[in-house]
């Protein structure tokens, strides 16, 4: 038994921040922000949106696209570091938003990888028999705990959620996925206050958002990918010559060009979201899925190639028969 993507589905917030915004906000340029990331603008949630609200309303155009129901729905899971909430979590709230009841709801904190974990989750259940129809999301209201007055994280940011439904098929489907985490990095990227840590900081109004030592981060990211790659291709015995699609995680255009590099793919087999949603973390991949599927660019029985890298450090990877 197998997991299958059935549909994909994902939502944006209306409000779009340019480049040109954000140079009228801190000491930045265009030209920076372009030329390091290849950020061209990024969305923001509205006031009264939140990660769950995100979440539900990409969830119901992944059940849309797949033709299932809150009722069809067993399993929900959600990556995600913005929670609404301490508790309840992300997966219940997004039960209560569609009307989907007495299921396993969770949400998982591997930031940026935290769509993949549930992904390769989600995946176990299926194959196991545990779940028939898997809601799995990847949502993130990043906005709010970005330090606006930081330039050098205030430009990399968006909001917004993707997701995908799978369902048991006899044929794959997910070829396999691998999850990994390095804990000694984890002081090169990460929020500084969590409920056990410095809340009581937080709550006096202490200032601070996301901390990233960018170069360092960014040179990690890149040889990890690099390995990540070798491994998942010798995991399912792939050769990388029959990969269709590369879908990354999209935190920078430079480091997208190096796994492209690494599996010798043209950038037109790369799905590129990077420029018009910014690092949107978790949300990154079934954002860009959904966008090529969507567009027509992805089609079923094509062989992709999912990855990601982020805060822990975590990182992981999905090869998917679509
Ligand atoms: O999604 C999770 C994983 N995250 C990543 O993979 C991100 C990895 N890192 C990166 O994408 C890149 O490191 C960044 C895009 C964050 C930064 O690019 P960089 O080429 O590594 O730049 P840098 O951090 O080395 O900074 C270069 C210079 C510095 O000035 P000095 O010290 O050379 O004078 C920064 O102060 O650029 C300066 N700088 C800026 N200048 C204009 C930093 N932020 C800005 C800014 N505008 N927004």
């Amino acid at each position: 038994m197998y997991s299958r993507i059935a549909g994909t589905g994902s939502y944006l917030p209306a409000k779009v921040l340019t480049n040109a915004d954000l140079e009228t906000m801190v000491d930045t340029t265009d030209e920076w922000i372009r030329s390091r990331s290849g950020i061209e603008r990024r969305h923001v949630a509205a006031p009264e949106e939140s990660t769950s609200t995100l979440a539900a309303e990409a969830a119901r155009r992944a059940m849309q696209a797949a033709g299932v129901t809150a009722a069809d729905i067993d399993f929900v899971a959600v990556g995600t570091c913005t929670p609404d909430f301490i508790f309840p979590n992300v997966g219940t709230l997004v039960q209560r938003h569609l009307g989907i009841h007495d299921t396993p709801a969770f949400s998982i904190e591997t930031a940026c990888s935290s769509f993949m974990y549930s992904l390769s989750m989600a995946d176990k259940f299926i194959r196991l028999g545990e779940a028939k129809c898997a809601l799995v999301i990847g949502a993130e209201c990043l906005s709010r705990i970005v330090d606006w007055n930081d330039r050098s994280t205030a430009v990399l940011f968006g909001d917004g959620a993707g997701a995908v439904i799978l369902t048991p098929s006899e044929t794959p489907g997910i070829l396999t996925t691998l999850l990994s985490a390095d804990g000694q990095y984890s002081d090169l990227l990460y929020f500084p206050y969590g409920p056990s840590s410095g809340f009581d900081k937080l709550r006096a109004g202490a200032p601070g958002g996301i901390s990233m030592k960018g170069n360092e981060v960014f040179k990690v990211a890149v040889n990890t990918l690099s390995s990540l790659v070798d491994k998942t291709l010798a995991k399912a015995g792939v050769d990388k010559s029959e990969i269709d699609w590369l879908v990354p995680h999209q935190a920078n255009l430079r480091i997208i060009q190096a796994a492209a590099r690494k599996l010798d793919l043209p950038l037109e087999r790369v799905v590129i979201t990077v420029q018009d949603h910014g690092n949107t973390s978790s949300a990154s991949i079934p954002l860009a899925l959904d966008a090529a599927v969507r567009d027509g660019r992805i089609q079923r029985g094509q062989l992709l190639l999912l990855e990601t890298f982020g805060g822990g450090f975590t990182w992981g990877s999905a090869l998917v028969r679509y």
